[in-house]
């Protein structure tokens, strides 16, 4: 048996309000236009964890590379990835494309519009099950995200804990009865679009403007900051390491990292862990190191702190592929980590 958690009533008189204001202020965005079931699929996941304003370019992109389950399909990992480069989580992108090929085998082309159907296909969960058949197929499965999760959760002034799956369960089921015929897709969005432009997080609410104040507890109490509750989050492990641009006769040196973990299967500029002194990288590499900038990236629980050198070599080292600047930018997938070096490595 699945644990179940009793959520307060959704107020049904705020469903005309919210859709008239989803009419009036929603955003034109890419994937709303066509809002096909592998459009949306794929908006869906890009999505997830990433902004609508970083998300639109990458979008436009992909489209254009994979317009459908058969290009996509089709595709090389690495081509997959290459048109992934930026957005993170590189899991999603793999999922896509496996999933693509399932698609393809198993369901004829098409996604199912069955949600538990479509949680069989690897990277769809519940919420983008939900999102995929509200918006594309007109069904009453509503869509739970974080977003959505605060707007309930400030509706009716409930601590609940957002990371949890029963949580989540019990948001949907009390959604799922409200959820219009005919504007299922809006319903969702709307949600979607209040949470963002709105019901924003933390102090960023702007109650001012939004369609659901007359209903809102949270709101009437002044304690829109209050909600939802967000569980402390555990520390983040902080490495340092040393990035090291290699130039070779023009050629700059990168690897292939590890199948498994963190950016799995990614090149990277060859780095260790630790600071390297100066002193240390002129042993290492029998040349001089030229200090680059410092560099940091946060990952959901890592932090990486980078030191940077760029060194001419005399001769080539074994397990690295030196390949031209064009190259970095148009062949390897080189996760954002390496941002500031993949810059500087394409001016130098
Ligand atoms: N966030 C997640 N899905 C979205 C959508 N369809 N539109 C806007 N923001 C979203």
């Amino acid at each position: 048996m699945k644990k179940e958690v009793k959520i307060k009533a959704f107020p049904q008189e705020a469903v005309p309000k919210m859709l008239a204001w989803y009419e009036e202020n929603k955003r034109t965005l890419a994937w709303r236009e066509e809002p096909t079931p592998y459009r949306v699929w794929v908006s869906e996941i890009m999505l997830q964890q990433t902004r609508v304003e970083a998300v639109k370019s990458y979008y436009l992109r992909w489209m254009k590379h994979f317009p459908d389950v058969v290009s996509l399909a089709k595709a090389e990992e690495e081509t997959v990835l290459k048109n992934w480069e930026g957005l993170g989580y590189y899991s999603r992108a793999r999922n896509l494309l496996q999933a693509a090929k399932i698609v393809m085998n198993e369901y004829g082309g098409d996604l199912p519009c069955d949600v538990s159907e479509l949680q069989k296909i690897p990277g769809i969960g519940a919420y983008t099950a939900g999102a995929i058949c509200s918006i594309a197929f007109g069904k009453k499965e509503p869509a739970v995200d974080g977003n959505v999760l605060r707007v309930v959760s400030r509706v009716n002034a409930e601590a609940f804990d957002i990371r949890d799956t029963a949580v989540r369960r019990g948001v949907a089921d009390v959604l799922r009865p409200l959820m219009p015929d005919g504007k299922t897709s809006d319903f969702t969005q709307a949600l979607f679009e209040i949470g963002a432009m709105v019901c924003k997080p933390d102090d960023g609410y702007r109650c001012e403007d939004c369609p659901l104040r007359f209903c809102c507890v949270s709101y009437e109490k002044g304690e829109q900051s209050c909600y939802p509750v967000r569980p402390q989050k555990a520390e983040k492990k902080q490495k340092d390491m040393t990035v090291f641009l290699l130039e070779y006769r023009g050629k700059i040196a990168v690897r292939k990292r590890d199948n498994k973990g963190l950016l799995a299967g990614l090149y990277e500029f060859p780095n260790e862990e630790g600071f390297l002194s100066q002193q240390r990288v002129y042993e290492k590499f029998s040349a001089c190191g030229v200090p680059l900038p410092d560099a940091k990236h946060v990952f959901t629980h890592i932090v990486w702190n980078m030191k940077g050198y760029k060194v001419e070599l005399q001769h080539p080292l074994e397990g690295m592929f030196f390949v031209e600047k064009k190259d970095l930018l148009l062949s390897y997938p080189i996760p954002s980590a390496f941002a500031v070096y993949k810059k500087i490595a394409l001016e130098i």
